[in-house]
């Protein structure tokens, strides 16, 4: 007797790819994300890596970054916004050609998985050749971005191999959050009465991802949507950045046609493109983004298909649209990283029914260490 035994596949645990299963890692890497850094009950969160009043100074942050990464500092330069503070960010292959003004107060922040992208190391030199302080966020310890930064902060998501970054951009948004947290704490001086409920949020989002997992629809609906000429993503603030992230995702592993717009910007050109074979994603993370509403029953009059990824509590608000994706009750600012594991899922189970080498999609290197 044989046993088919292979070693890549021993490394999938059983899974058909390395994407689905870091998919489904995510409840694990979430956790070792946020251990030891959120006290929930102090409303607090404590990253041993920086000392007390570690951003007293910083006025200004600038994220840098590509592709996955850049879609997650989207998502907490939003968030730090909101919170008041001057917060960007930029593809670092654009800042390392053109910086942003740069002072004693800014912090330019790196998120990169790998720690070795070329244009977000790039952006990285520049900023500390203008006098920036710089701040690595990656998965990797040892990497380079580590060793030409000030600081790190390491995301803890685990080995990622599938060339799709996935577990990697939930456990950057969940870093982001807690580093956003403390760089608005100490930079205010104010500790916000509203932290406790965001940690109590990131402190349940493990399980809420494992809901997702074990609930979702994604593959039903990755076929009922096969064969079409476009798909389109849509969100407004953060959900902005996970409407971009899915469709990167989905291009990337299906070769099928994906954009991301922001809800806004549909009426200003891509509405042209919209037709009956163009199905319509729209991201609903709270009561904030239920304007995108409106647009998606635009593009529904023009006889696209909606599909809505939203909290499973607004059933009647989404009934009109074709598909929904629910996500579970969960804190409005975690509810996109929920949204965005369903859609992780729609992207793998579209590219699995095409055949497509999902781990290894063509052109595409995991790191890209060119500019
Ligand atoms: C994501 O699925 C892509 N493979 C790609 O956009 C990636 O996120 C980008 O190249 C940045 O990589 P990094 O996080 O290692 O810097």
């Amino acid at each position: 007797d044989t046993v088919d035994w292979e070693p890549e596949a021993a490394g999938k645990s059983g899974y058909p790819h390395f994407m689905l299963k870091e998919i489904h890692e995510q409840p694990e890497s979430l956790r070792q994300t946020i251990h030891g850094r959120i006290e929930t009950l102090a409303g607090k969160v404590s990253l041993e890596e920086f000392d007390a009043g570690a951003f007293e100074d910083v006025e200004r942050v600038q994220f840098v970054s590509m592709g996955t990464s850049h879609h997650a500092s989207m998502y907490a330069a939003a968030q730090l916004t909101a919170r008041g503070m001057t917060a960007n960010a930029y593809m670092a292959g654009e800042y390392a050609d053109c910086p942003a003004p740069i002072d004693e107060h800014t912090l330019v922040v790196a998120v990169t998985q790998s720690g070795e992208t070329a244009d977000t190391m790039n952006a990285v030199r520049r900023a500390r050749d203008a006098g920036a302080r710089t701040l690595a966020v990656t998965n990797v310890v040892g990497s380079s971005v580590t060793r030409e930064c000030d600081e790190s902060l390491f995301i803890r998501a685990g080995p990622e191999i599938g060339v799709a970054a996935t577990k990697t951009f939930s456990s950057q948004v969940v870093a982001l959050t807690l580093l956003g947290e403390r760089i608005a704490e100490d930079s205010t001086g104010v500790q916000r009465a509203a932290v406790r409920s965001l940690l109590e949020g990131l402190a349940d989002l493990p399980g809420d991802v494992q809901q997702v997992l074990d609930e979702s629809n994604a593959e039903g609906i990755a076929d009922a949507l096969y064969g079409c000429d476009s798909y389109f993503f849509l969100g407004r603030g953060p959900a902005h950045s996970v409407a971009l992230e899915g469709a990167l995702k989905f291009k990337e592993i299906s070769y099928e046609h994906a954009e991301g717009f922001a809800a806004s910007e549909l009426k200003h050109g891509p509405l042209a493109l919209v037709t009956e074979n163009t199905p319509v994603f729209g991201v609903i993370t709270g009561e904030d983004d239920l304007k995108v509403i409106s647009n998606l029953k635009e593009v529904q009059a023009r006889g696209a298909p909606v599909i809505v990824v939203a909290p499973a509590s607004f059933e009647s608000e989404v009934e009109f649209a074709d598909y929904h994706l629910p996500i579970p009750e969960s804190h409005p600012e975690v509810a996109g990283i929920l949204a965005n594991v369903q859609l992780q899922l729609v992207s793998y189970h579209a590219a699995d029914q095409l055949g497509r080498p999902i781990d290894k999609p063509r052109n595409l290197a995991k790191s890209v260490t060119v500019e």
